[in-house]
């Protein structure tokens, strides 16, 4: 008898942004003249930049004739642009990370979610609450984080990030063996100091643990003190896997690009005690699984990095972020208090005694606006919504009016 994956079973029924694309797309169906403005998912709204566009061509163009036309590619990415991300994104920052230390993938999301198959079922994981569903998600289907009760899995320690902490979670106060950062934080929008993360640099490297720091949003950070990379840190290298993505940067959501970097001296542990090095078991993995992303998507990719690719990418990113300062001063003029928005496209609002299902209602439908509940990523989210940055000055402005509006402020 074929038996399914019993852990399946403790997930909850859907993955979150599905569940509230159902509840969108049924109040659409019921109100077919409303024009709902999407400020929920994170995903992006501009065109490509032109510097991307022209390089996609191009590299379409080199796949039409045999002279150029490449088959399979290498799975981990082509160098021209692993040796790209490696000087520009890291050595130009001042952390010490190589071409061949840089996983080329199709999304953030797929890497963060496969990861934790390298490590065995046994293992601790510490995960922050509120937190991005796919780290959470993912960990049940292995079956690594006990059943579901009350709200929350009995094998999981979770780190808290409420106003009390600022957002930004404390040190674990029982061992735990993988931890999850994620910093520009989703959803809360927080950031976090290099002196902060290097307590948590340190923590791994004493407690031999190790981090899995989700880097998508770095490319909103403005203030040149916050650490773009976990790399900047001392000591991180042996502790630490990054995870980044080309979607909220140069708007890759639809085209796919991402990557991960491993370096050669990240360490986990056999059964005995003795070192394993998380680099080679990644490549195994990543070979055996995976075949590479599109050379011209790569090719889009790599022009993020010319001159003018940085100046589109910047400017682009320049855009989002005034967005967010619009929702902030919305925000400020209504009287909810909020976090996130500077250096970050999120803005983590408390809802002032709403739940978080019942302040998401309400904007849809008194506003037409989408918006992500808080409890969606978690107990600690409940009373809070997220607004997200990503749409046109308009929509973002027209929101922000309609918002006002519903709630007669
Ligand atoms: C979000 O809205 O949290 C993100 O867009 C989800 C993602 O990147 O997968």
């Amino acid at each position: 008898m074929i038996t399914a994956n019993p852990h399946y079973e403790k997930l909850r029924a859907s993955y979150l942004f599905s569940d509230i694309a159902k509840r969108v797309s049924a109040y659409q169906q019921s109100c077919p003249d409303v024009d709902i403005i999407r400020l929920g998912i994170g995903d992006v709204t501009h065109g490509l930049p032109d510097a991307c566009v022209q390089a996609f061509h191009r590299g379409v163009d080199e796949m039409a004739v045999d002279a150029t036309f490449r088959g399979y590619g290498p799975e981990q990415g082509y160098s021209f642009l692993r040796d790209k991300i490696a000087a520009e994104d890291f050595r130009a920052r001042g952390a010490d990370i190589d071409g061949d230390e840089i996983f080329v993938s199709d999304g953030a999301k797929c890497d963060t979610g496969n990861f934790q198959e390298l490590f065995s079922t046994d293992i601790k994981i510490a995960i922050p609450d509120p937190v991005y569903p796919v780290y959470l998600d993912t960990n049940v289907m292995a079956g690594r984080t006990g059943e579901f009760n009350n709200g929350r899995y009995g094998g999981v320690c979770y780190m808290e990030c409420t106003a009390e902490n600022n957002f930004v979670p404390d040190l674990p106060e029982e061992p735990v063996d993988l931890i999850y950062l994620c910093f520009p934080n989703n959803p809360t929008g927080t950031t976090i100091t290099k002196s902060a993360l290097k307590r948590w640099v340190d923590f791994a490297r004493d407690t031999d643990a190790l981090i899995l720091f989700d880097a998508a949003y770095e490319a909103f950070i403005r203030n040149e003190d916050l650490p773009r990379s976990i790399y900047e840190i001392e000591g991180a290298r042996e502790v630490a896997v990054e995870f980044r993505s080309f979607s909220k940067t140069a708007g890759f959501t639809g085209t796919r690009c991402a990557y991960t970097v491993v370096p050669k001296s990240c360490r986990v542990f056999d059964q005995t005690g003795k070192p394993v090095l998380l680099h080679s078991l990644w490549n195994r993995r990543h070979t055996t699984k995976f075949n590479g992303v599109a050379y011209p998507v790569q090719r889009a990719a790599e022009a993020v990095y010319s001159t003018e690719g940085k100046a589109q990418v910047k400017a682009l990113v320049d855009g989002y972020l005034e967005n967010a300062k619009i929702i902030q001063r919305a925000m400020d003029s209504m009287g909810f208090n909020y976090v996130g928005g500077t250096d970050s496209p999120y803005v983590w609002i408390n809802g002032n005694g709403r739940d978080s299902w019942e302040f998401f209602d309400l904007l849809l439908k008194k506003a037409g606006v989408v918006c992500t509940p808080g409890t969606g990523f978690g107990q600690c989210g409940e009373g809070y919504i997220r607004i997200s940055a990503f749409n046109s000055r308009d929509k973002v402005e027209t929101a922000m009016a309609r918002m006002r509006e519903a709630l007669g402020s």
